[in-house]
Formats: C-alpha cells, sequence, structure tokens
C-alpha cells in the first residue's frame, strides 16, 4: 500500500489495494493502523458494491443500528444521504429531506446522540452532481492539540450534552419536530476522546451539542460555537470532491464534517454506514462520571 497525505495534518489517500480482496486477517491490519494514525481513508477506483460496503465497514465493529426496533426509523421523506425521495422523485427547497440535508452542513460528527456514538463513516458515492456537494473534513485532534494547555486541561474535565434534534432544530423547528430526532434521551460525553492505541486526544464536539455541564444555556451554546469555529479553521480543513469508485472512511472521534451544497434539480446519492464504537476504541475515555450522568439540571435548562 502507497499512502499520499491528503492535508497536511490529517487523511491520506491509500493506492495499490483492491478492497474486495481486504479480509480481516489479510490487508486490514494494515488499513486500521493507518485509520488510527491518519484518521481519515481515501481509496481511489474501486469496484464496492453495497454489500461490499456493508462488509468492508464490519472489519472496523458492529452495524451502528438506530432504528430502536422500530421497522422504518428513517421514513422516505427524510432519511439517507440523498436528495432522492422514496417515490424517485427529487426534493424540493422545502422537503424535510432537503432540511436534514441542510443540517447536515453543520459541523458535527455521526451519532453524538446515540447510547453508544460511532466510530467510523465509510462513504462510496453512487450518483453525483455535475457541480457542488463536496464534503468537508476537519481534524479534531489537530484542534485539539493546538489549544492553550489551560483549554485542554480544562475539556478533560468538561461534558458536554447532546441531542439529534438540537441540530435540526438550527435549520428547521419542524425538521426537529421529527420522531427520528427526538427518539433518542440526551447523552452526556466527555469533550475530549482518547485514542488508546496511540493516547492522542481529540475535541469530541458536534453540531448536536447543546449544553456543557455547569455552565448556563448561553454560555454553554457560546462555548460550544467557539470549540467548533476554533476546529473549523480553514487551514485545517480538507475538502474532498467525491468521484465515483472513491471509497472513504473516517475516525469518528478525530474528524469533524459537513456537507456543502450543490444543484438540487441534480441528484446526488452517498452510500454511507456508520459502525459502532466499541470499549476497544477508548470509548471508557468519553465516558461520562456518576456524577455527570446524575447531572440533569441542564434538562430544565433545556426542555424537550
Ligand atoms: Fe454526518
Amino acid at each position: 500500500m502507497k499512502t499520499t497525505p491528503l492535508h497536511p495534518r490529517f487523511g491520506v489517500r491509500i493506492d495499490g489495494v483492491d478492497l474486495r480482496r481486504v479480509s480481516a486477517a489479510d490487508g486490514f491490519p494494515e488499513i486500521r493502523a493507518l485509520f488510527e494514525e491518519h484518521s481519515l481513508l481515501l481509496f481511489k477506483d474501486q469496484q464496492v458494491d453495497d454489500a461490499e460496503h456493508v462488509r468492508l465497514c464490519r472489519l472496523f465493529g458492529p452495524m451502528e443500528d438506530r432504528s430502536q426496533g422500530e421497522p422504518d426509523p428513517e421514513p422516505g421523506e427524510i432519511g439517507g444521504v440523498t436528495n432522492l425521495r422514496a417515490d424517485g422523485t427529487l426534493a424540493s427547497a422545502g422537503d424535510l429531506r432537503t432540511l436534514n440535508l441542510q443540517a447536515n452542513m453543520l459541523w458535527h460528527t455521526d451519532s453524538t446522540f446515540l447510547p453508544v456514538p460511532a466510530l467510523i463513516n465509510m462513504i462510496v458515492p453512487r450518483v453525483l452532481p455535475s457541480e457542488g456537494g463536496a464534503t468537508e473534513f476537519a481534524s479534531a485532534r489537530a484542534a485539539f492539540e493546538r489549544l492553550e494547555p489551560e483549554l485542554q486541561a480544562r475539556l478533560e474535565g468538561t461534558f458536554l450534552w447532546h441531542r439529534y434534534s438540537h441540530s435540526r432544530a438550527r435549520i428547521s423547528p419542524a425538521l426537529a419536530r421529527q420522531g427520528i430526532f427526538t427518539m433518542w434521551p440526551d447523552q452526556c460525553w466527555r469533550a475530549v476522546w482518547e485514542n488508546p492505541v496511540n493516547g492522542r486526544k481529540s475535541l469530541y464536539v458536534a453540531s448536536h451539542a447543546y449544553g456543557v455541564e455547569g455552565m448556563g444555556a448561553a454560555e454553554g451554546q457560546a462555548f460550544i460555537n467557539d470549540l467548533l469555529a476554533r476546529a473549523t479553521a480553514p487551514d485545517n480543513v480538507y475538502a474532498h470532491r467525491w468521484a465515483i469508485g472513491d471509497v472513504l472512511a473516517w475516525d469518528e472521534r478525530a474528524v469533524l464534517h459537513r456537507g456543502t451544497p450543490w444543484p438540487y434539480e441534480q441528484q446526488r446519492t452517498l452510500g454511507s454506514y456508520c459502525t459502532t464504537a466499541q470499549e476497544s476504541d477508548g470509548l471508557a475515555s468519553i465516558r461520562p462520571t456518576d456524577w455527570s450522568a446524575r447531572n440533569r439540571e441542564l434538562l430544565e435548562v433545556f426542555p424537550r
């Protein structure tokens, strides 16, 4: 495998591998080591169908299940990284699906609102518009490493509360009221995720974060906004322009991302699957203390 940096601080393109031939014993150990080191992996000119996409994700961990046992947790008019509706037409400007895609254009890491957050997202683009629609990435590891030492120390003792509907409400109150965004209880995570393989620490924050333990509502949101703004400074961002044949996977512990607009009269469909983080991925480093888990005062400040 030959690697080429995508950005001075994170991300590599990996050449010399046919992902269809990669297995847990053959090829994946090297890929996993590159993932731990570089956070964002790009493979070009791959032939990965949907079944192969799922198989590759499973090498990283269990597939994320957002269903909570419900057969259709993402009804056809909202879910998926696509503007193609279930009835075969393209979503127009005010559709819930379009609004949800716009909410994905806020900087975030996936699934911080789930009881167990994601480890990876792996994307295989299926239909691309003629222009626009890049996905932007920022290194949350580089972001943490360049903060002042005093702030780093403070963040290691800071807990953030996350709620899916919070990021949706910033785009549309009607979107935020949909059941798929309100079905999860609020989650509390430490603001720093330590990688258990190499000990490097990342800022763990997202558009879904609505409150900071020990701060009032406005102060907490301002603190979160400041962290996100610092983390996503232009010199810390890599913009990926998709091509058919790409397979791109990133470390949700160490990378922030957002979508960007494209002409909505054109279809854009990305195959996207997340895997769930496991204890071996360092979940213990973000898990709330007994004290923070019990501290529900914020929930009174932020009624659902
Ligand atoms: Fe996302």
